[in-house]
């Protein structure tokens, strides 16, 4: 089970507990099944709305797992990450930035802060 907890500063912070059947549920989802507002438009990863800044509770670390082939695209777009760590993430196996696209990363078993507006 793990915890993801929404921050912002316009609303109260929440933490929604995930459970093992909705590991294959992404950040939006959980989102909009909580009534959490994050602003969001194609749920396809193309347009960069729903971008977030995840960290873990514990480490304070980027997620671990790479990012998509869609975030990719959709960060790099937006000057979030670099081409160098990109390359990188693929040798880490781990996500290179705290940027995400709510709509792409899939929740795991570790107890996340997702912060929205992300900037
Ligand atoms: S809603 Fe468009 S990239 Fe997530």
């Amino acid at each position: 089970m793990a915890n993801i907890t929404f921050s912002s500063p316009m609303h109260k912070d929440k933490t929604v507990y995930a459970t093992a059947g909705s590991h294959t549920k992404t950040i939006l989802q959980l989102a909009k099944e909580n009534h959490i507002p994050i602003d969001f438009n194609c749920e396809n990863g193309e347009c960069g709305t729903c971008v977030v800044k995840v960290t873990k509770i514990d480490r304070k670390d980027p997620m671990s797992g790479p990012l998509n082939a869609r975030e990719v695209v959709v960060l790099k777009g937006l000057g979030l990450i670099t081409q160098a760590e990109i390359d990188q993430m693929y040798v880490d196996d781990i996500a290179p930035t705290h940027s995400r696209l709510a709509c792409q990363m899939v929740v795991r078993d570790e107890d996340i802060l997702v912060e929205y507006p992300s900037v």
